[in-house]
């Protein structure tokens, strides 16, 4: 195995307006939603975490400090739930090493591509992850460890990607694979091409990119001259797509589950799954469904 500059770093990009959610999300980020007792950013943060990353740099935007101080001491709860003998065990989650939280501002939400090159300047000349904290990836080792994993063995820039059916393609962004099947787990693919929510005709696969990624910084200086792609917005996916041919791109095929929760459906569908999973509630949780159903 070759030694490569190790992922130290992690980008969170939460600065979107989250209006599929509106008005749940009006005051709160949508990456504040639990799901059961943890918001989504935890989720997200404790998977970085797992995979031996530390540096946690959140691209925040108006309405989000909320996110903050979630990860923030909270002086007051503490006293008082140590002066009612309550255990802290509970917080221990959102505990972050002094000055290893850093939070960019992105002013205005001009796309997730945007949102990425607001960090260049914290991330600096080091490959970095990418968290979209919405795409709740849950498995055993978590979607970003089996990345780093495959990063160790062929370096580059590394996307997660998953199958979906043909007809949902175009709300995603595709790969056009190459070579397939190789590296740890056999989960590599070759990617010879990028392309943004295109039409069911023109995709050049059924692999959609899933809300994880590891980037090399080079990455920034093409977001620099990124123009406005699908939707008007600068996307992450068109500056990708300009480093395929120069650099190394591999997707891993995600062993775990994947659930989006940036739409209702997919939010409703990963509470349930993780009730359904969690041994303090799976069996309250597995009656009440059965009930439920039974009407
Ligand atoms: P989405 O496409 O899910 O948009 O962004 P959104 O604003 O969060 O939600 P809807 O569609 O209005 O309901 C994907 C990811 O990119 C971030 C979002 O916070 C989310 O993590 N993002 C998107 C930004 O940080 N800035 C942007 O300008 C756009």
């Amino acid at each position: 195995m070759t030694s490569r500059k190790p992922i130290r770093k992690a980008v969170f990009p939460v600065a979107g307006m989250g209006t599929r959610f509106l008005p749940a999300t009006k005051a709160i980020p949508k990456e504040m939603l639990p799901i059961i007792d943890r918001p989504l950013i935890q989720y997200a943060v404790d998977e970085a975490r797992e995979a031996g990353i530390d540096q946690l740099i959140f691209v925040t935007g108006r309405g989000k400090t909320a996110i903050v101080e979630h990860f923030d001491h909270a002086f007051e709860l503490e006293a008082t739930m140590t002066g009612r003998d309550k255990s802290l065990d509970v917080l221990e989650p959102t505990r972050i090493q002094p000055g290893n939280l850093v939070t960019v501002r992105q002013q205005v939400p001009l796309g997730l591509g945007h949102a990425i090159w607001c960090a260049r300047a914290i991330v600096g000349d080091e490959p970095f992850a990418i968290f979209l904290p919405d795409e709740l990836m849950i498995g055993q080792p978590g979607c970003m460890k089996q990345m780093v994993e495959a990063y160790n063995e062929v370096g580059g820039n590394l996307i997660s990607v998953l199958e979906v059916p043909e007809d949902e393609v175009s709300s995603y962004g595709v790969i056009d694979p190459g070579k397939r099947g190789f590296g740890p787990g056999a989960a590599l693919t070759e990617v010879r091409g990028l392309v943004e929510k295109p039409s069911r005709e023109a995709a050049p696969s059924n692999l959609i990119i899933s809300g994880r990624y590891i980037l090399q910084p080079e990455v920034m200086r093409v977001l620099e001259h990124q123009g406005k792609g699908a939707g008007g917005e600068i996307q992450l996916t068109d500056a990708m797509a300009q480093m395929i041919g120069s650099q190394p791109f591999h997707a891993v095929t995600f062993a775990g589950k994947r659930y989006d929760c940036g739409n209702k459906v997919g939010f409703v569908e990963a509470t349930l799954a993780i009730a359904l999973e969690r041994e303090d509630m799976r069996d309250e949780v597995r009656a009440m469904a059965r009930r439920l159903l039974a009407d």
